[in-house]
């Protein structure tokens, strides 16, 4: 609805929509709450990780949807389940590790048990000791189990929900994008290593930074100066039907190839256009090109937090993890295949190097989020102006638009009806 009241009777979204995003959203611990309970609690479908991370019975993994934990799990019968990380009796934490394989999950406070699916299984000193004390007659364990989650995979990326209307997976993405995740993850799946990374800034602010093509090939010098990225290339953006997500691709530029489009770095005195720049070893730019189609970079998006990245022949789920309003962290998982040479997996490593927190074209996305949150203080109920390419929520050949940004705004506006 246009113009209600976001936080302070000054703060309203603004009547033009989804171009002016008002910069209250990004310290607003009362939207912050709102979004727990619609985004995160609510239904949508939240990445867990990859499936071969828990690849035997027993095995689960922590992490978070939103800021909530969750733990994944391998059943005994091979399929993945999901609960919330949290035990009923007083609420601690109750798988600590990262990673770990149990045949029941024991809260370390008092001891209480659950099995695989959530059910509380065992509670110590249930009948007191000696005939004293002890839980009443009435207390039942089934009516204490832990909450559980929806579980769904897409070529063994794993999402959960704690919301059990969610739509089914393919329907809450769209073909298109299904293709996309399909496209990158089209065998087995072989974990490389992580990144973590503490962002200062409010989720959403990441969250804007990745749909954002324009910004690529400007921030990020290296993308522009070594050719991997430019708006001159060929590519585009693909956004499913409601705006909720997103995929940018583009093709590389090889030096001498036709040249389009430099004149126009060269008229906008950008920075990063520095044509004499070269690398002593330039084995980082090199690649294969494995999925035979001359995509070099696609960035994807699922709505909220989901972003899959290839650079290159660099791999990479990243995760958007909800800390705070003005902290987020980042888990960035880098991946191959089972099958992958020795030489491929080399070239992936190398290349590596391009992103996470001190990558060569990804450092500067962790430093502007913070740019941008250091300076709301002053912004008073004033918005952003989120124009580049029009008012449009909708596909393009052309890169140097904001539409997949303003398809974010549609779908959280339509979850957090404001
Ligand atoms: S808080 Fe878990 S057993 Fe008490
Ligand atoms: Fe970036």
């Amino acid at each position: 609805m246009n113009g209600t009241r976001i936080h302070k009777t000054s703060e309203h979204w603004p009547n033009e929509g989804v171009t002016q995003v008002p910069y209250g959203l990004y310290d607003n611990s009362e939207i912050y709450a709102r979004e727990r309970e619609r985004l995160f609690l609510g239904p949508t479908w939240n990445v867990l990780g990859f499936a071969c991370e828990v690849p035997n019975p027993g095995d689960y993994k922590t992490t978070t949807i939103g800021d909530i934990p969750v733990v994944l799990v391998r059943g005994k019968d091979g399929s993945l389940k999901g609960f919330e990380n949290r035990c009923s009796h007083r609420g601690s934490l109750l798988c600590l590790e990262r990673f770990g394989n149990a045949k029941a999950f024991t809260c370390v406070y008092h001891a209480w048990s659950y099995d695989e699916d959530g059910n509380l299984v065992g509670v110590a000193f249930q009948n007191g000791v000696g005939g004293e004390g002890g839980m009443p007659d009435d207390f039942r364990r089934e009516e204490h189990g832990l909450r559980r989650l929806k579980i769904a995979s897409l070529s063994g990326l794993v999402f959960g929900s704690f919301d059990f209307g969610v739509p089914d997976l393919d329907d809450y993405l769209g073909p298109d994008i299904v293709a996309r995740i399909r496209r990158v993850l089209p065998r087995p799946v072989k974990i490389l290593g992580y990144y973590t990374q503490t962002l200062r800034n409010n989720w959403k602010l990441y969250a804007e930074n990745v749909k954002d093509p324009y910004h690529a090939s400007i921030l990020h010098s290296f993308f522009t100066t070594f050719r991997v990225n430019r708006l001159s290339q060929q590519g585009g953006i693909i956004i499913d039907g409601d705006g909720a997500h997103h995929v940018s691709y583009s093709k590389l530029d090889r030096p001498n190839d036709s040249g389009h489009g430099d004149q126009e770095y060269e008229a906008e005195n950008l920075r990063a256009d520095k044509d004499d720049f070269g690398l002593k070893d330039p084995t980082i730019l090199g690649g294969q090109d494995e999925f035979d189609d001359g995509i070099t970079l696609q960035i994807l998006t699922v709505f909220p937090g989901l972003v899959l990245q290839q650079v290159r022949n660099s791999l990479v789920l990243r995760q958007i993890m909800p800390r705070g309003v003005d902290r987020t962290d980042l888990i960035w998982t880098n991946y191959g295949f089972e099958d992958d040479d020795p030489e491929l997996t080399d070239l992936r490593l190398l290349q590596a190097n391009f992103i996470g927190p001190a990558g060569f074209i990804s450092m500067e996305d962790g430093a502007v989020g913070e740019f941008v949150q250091r300076a709301l203080p002053g912004t008073n109920g004033e918005t952003s102006v989120v124009k580049m390419g029009g008012d449009a929520v909708a596909s393009s050949a052309s890169r140097v638009t904001e539409a997949s940004i303003r398809g974010f705004w549609k779908t959280y506006r339509g979850i957090m009806d404001i």
